[in-house]
């Protein structure tokens, strides 16, 4: 299939392509760059050709196009040129703490840029998309493990609710046209890098996230790592999440590629590992496999966060044939490999 995948300079989106080409599709990038370096694209051709399992003979160019989705000129001169399969959707700002600061850049680039890709898609007659949710439209989860029956709740921040309101548009825009094959994957979290070392989580300023600050720590960037609580009530007190390598991550959007020329409608699926994991079991891992000190302290507790949140991923098994393959040894192991190889993440100019 030919795929249009916005957002494929990220984080989740190049690790996407890879495999996407590894099982014989074919992709296009928009991507803005807002948050993401034109490099990691380089790195991923580079990766495809290397590869001898692609089946692609000639050397293999990603088309590129540096554009923001909110540009309905920009992305209509995109469909004029290519005809697309299917989108995945990953374009999109995904800072919880900036969202709070900034919520209408929030829904302007989240939910104005979604409106403006879904309107030109069918426009185009192209009305298949698989799109990035998350873990947080379930706010305080009311069950554990939580399976994609549970209410969704209230979020805690402008972020969330884009994702939240976003599920709610693509199924109201597929109920009143059965065309449209809608895949909603709601993303645990996503940790690791790919096992070359060549691409990897690359975030600006201080990381929110719990595994680019361990890692900027272990490299000697950060000084400690703050643990956010060890009073919840989990086994060591501190918050348990559902770590995902990305890599395995990345494989579930081929599934749900092939998943959605078999089914019409919507289906919407946990994507995790349906492991919890505390934050000192992600800290000792780390050190026990990568022989790094990694120093912290326990801090306050952050707000609006939970204390436990781990999926059953029955469902994505069981429809769209995808389980998750890496355990934690190699979520830590891989992220480590890409933080110590490219201290700095991508280098300003291209290679
Ligand atoms: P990322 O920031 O690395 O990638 C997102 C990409 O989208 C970036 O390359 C950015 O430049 C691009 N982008 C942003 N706004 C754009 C716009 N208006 N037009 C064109 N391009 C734009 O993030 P990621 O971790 O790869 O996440 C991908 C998707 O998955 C996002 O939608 C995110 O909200 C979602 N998600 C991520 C996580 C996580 O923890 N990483 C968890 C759940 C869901
Ligand atoms: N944590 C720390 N110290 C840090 C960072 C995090 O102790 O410096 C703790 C948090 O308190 C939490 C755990 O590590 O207990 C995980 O925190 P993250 O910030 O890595 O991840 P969250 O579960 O808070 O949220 C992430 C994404 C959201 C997404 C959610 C579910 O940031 O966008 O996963 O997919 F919605």
């Amino acid at each position: 299939m030919h795929i249009l995948v916005t957002g494929g300079a990220g984080f989740i989106g190049t690790h996407t392509l890879i495999e996407l080409y590894k099982s014989g599709h074919t992709a296009v990038v928009v991507d803005n760059l807002s948050n993401s370096n034109p490099v990691a694209l380089h790195r991923v051709e580079e990766l495809i050709n290397q590869s001898q399992v692609t089946g692609h003979r000639s050397q293999v160019t990603i088309p590129f196009y540096h554009t923001d989705i909110r540009d309905r000129e920009g992305l209509e001169q995109v469909f004029e040129k290519h005809r697309f399969d299917a989108c995945i959707h990953f374009a999109g700002l995904k800072a919880v703490g900036e969202s709070v600061e900034k919520p209408w850049e929030y829904y302007d680039n989240n939910i104005g840029g979604t409106l403006t890709l879904v309107d030109v898609m069918r426009k185009h007659g192209c009305k298949n998309i698989i799109f990035s949710s998350s873990a947080t439209v379930y706010g305080d989860p009311v069950e554990i493990p939580i399976t994609e029956n549970c209410p969704k709740g209230q979020c805690t921040n402008p972020y969330g609710w884009t994702k939240s309101m976003l599920e709610q548009v693509l199924m109201d825009i597929q109920k009143s046209d059965p065309e449209w094959r809608v895949v909603l994957l709601r993303y645990f979290n996503p940790v690791g890098a790919h096992p070359s070392g060549r691409i990897g989580e690359n975030p600006n300023g201080i990381p929110n996230n719990l595994m680019p600050y361990i890692t900027q720590v272990a490299v000697g960037k950060r000084k400690e790592l703050g643990v956010f609580g060890n009073d919840y009530d989990t086994p060591d007190g501190t918050g348990v999440r559902d770590y995902i390598h990305v890599c395995d991550l990345a494989n579930a959007h081929v599934c749900a590629l092939q998943a959605i020329t078999r089914k019409c409608g919507i289906g919407i699926y946990n994507i995790g590992t349906g492991h919890g994991y505390s934050v000192l079991d992600m800290v000792k891992a780390f050190i026990n496999v990568n022989g790094v000190d990694v120093p912290y302290s326990i801090k306050p507790r952050r707000a609006g966060d939970i204390a436990t949140c781990y999926c059953n991923p029955t469902k994505a098994k069981v429809e769209l044939g995808w389980q998750s393959k890496y355990g934690i040894e190699d979520m830590v192991r891989d992220s480590w490999n890409w933080q110590k190889t490219n201290p700095n993440g991508y280098p300003l100019q291209a290679e």
